[in-house]
């Protein structure tokens, strides 16, 4: 959505080389922008179901003016793109981090968009309706997993008859446990209010914590075996957001151990960032018992080589 200038440029050119690329837009304004870009293709319309779902309102799309065209004017717009492009599909994404309770309004989602697509398709044939991601995994030790069988039986149901082939987009459900952080304890603070533990990792490293409120499991990997003790997990930035976890058993860290902060493949890396100016870590994948280092860590250096 809203996308620069430069993005739609690039998204033009490389269509045009690849006559099988799709380019979705979210707004009657981005398919005039193609247009003026000589851009006659292949596209898909991003709908908004306004229904939003996910472990929180800020990944709740569903429901946000911001995405995709508002589900009345649908029709209208569909219309007019398919005059002008060859509108192939509809997509939608209602939210991030579905779990049980939010699956009904999950499915109630799928439904209106399915209906849309069946509305769209009277106006022109569509390739696909792409109803996105969505699905979510547990974070907590006590959560159970989605149940799949169940999942897919009600997505079918909310589907429904569809003449078009049917997309989704998981992209946490494959990827969350995939990574952890490993993280160094640096400093033990003894006070009146908690006992704090300060690690080298920040909301800079993984930013859920202090964005979304996410719990994430946290191991002393050095020391499994000590008596645990409620503490609180905090990095190196200047904001109380800067937390992993507060009053959490875990194995009475000492400082030089390792924690390792689970499930941070989803939304971990990705949106790791420079905040303070601090380099982000280096990555390394372990495939086979082998392990190597797939991302460099920065320098400082790095931080600032673009400064004058
Ligand atoms: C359009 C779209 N599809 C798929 C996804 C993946 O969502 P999830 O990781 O919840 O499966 C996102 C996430 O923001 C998205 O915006």
């Amino acid at each position: 959505m809203n996308p620069p200038d430069a993005d739609l440029d690039y998204a033009v050119e490389l269509a045009e080389e690849n006559p099988g690329l799709t380019i979705t837009g979210g707004a009657r304004d981005t398919f005039d922008r193609l247009a003026e870009r000589g851009y006659d293709g292949r596209v898909a319309i991003r709908i908004n179901p306004g229904i939003g779902t996910g472990h929180h309102e800020k990944v709740a799309t569903g429901k946000d003016a911001k995405f995709g065209i508002p589900y009345e004017q649908v029709p209208a717009v569909a219309e007019d793109v398919a005059d002008r492009f060859d509108l192939v599909g509809i997509h939608a994404h209602a939210g991030s981090g579905v779990l049980h309770d939010d699956l009904d309004d999950h499915c109630r989602a799928i439904g209106k968009v399915a209906d849309m697509g069946r509305r769209v398709g009277e106006v022109t044939p569509l390739s696909f309706v792409d109803f996105g991601g969505g699905f979510g995994v547990p974070y907590r030790e006590d959560e159970e997993p989605l149940d799949m069988q169940v999942v897919g039986e009600k997505v079918r149901e909310a589907v429904g008859d569809l003449d078009a082939r049917i997309k989704l987009e998981p992209g946490r459900y494959v990827v969350a446990d995939a990574e952890l952080v490993l993280t160094e304890v640096n400093t033990i603070k003894e006070a009146p209010a908690a006992t704090v533990v300060g690690v080298d990792a920040s909301l800079a490293t993984l930013i859920r914590p202090a964005m979304f409120g996410s719990y994430h499991p946290i191991r002393n990997v050095s020391a499994p075996g000590r008596d645990a003790e409620p503490v609180s997990v905090g990095g190196p930035c200047c904001t109380s957001a800067d937390v992993f976890c507060t009053d959490r058993p875990i194995a009475r860290p000492e400082r030089g151990d390792l924690l390792a902060i689970g499930n941070a493949g989803a939304y971990g890396y990705e949106l790791a960032n420079q905040f303070h100016s601090q380099p982000r870590p280096a990555e390394v994948a372990i495939e086979g018992g082998e392990s190597r280092v797939v991302r460099e860590r920065e320098t400082l250096a790095d931080v600032t080589r673009t400064e004058r």
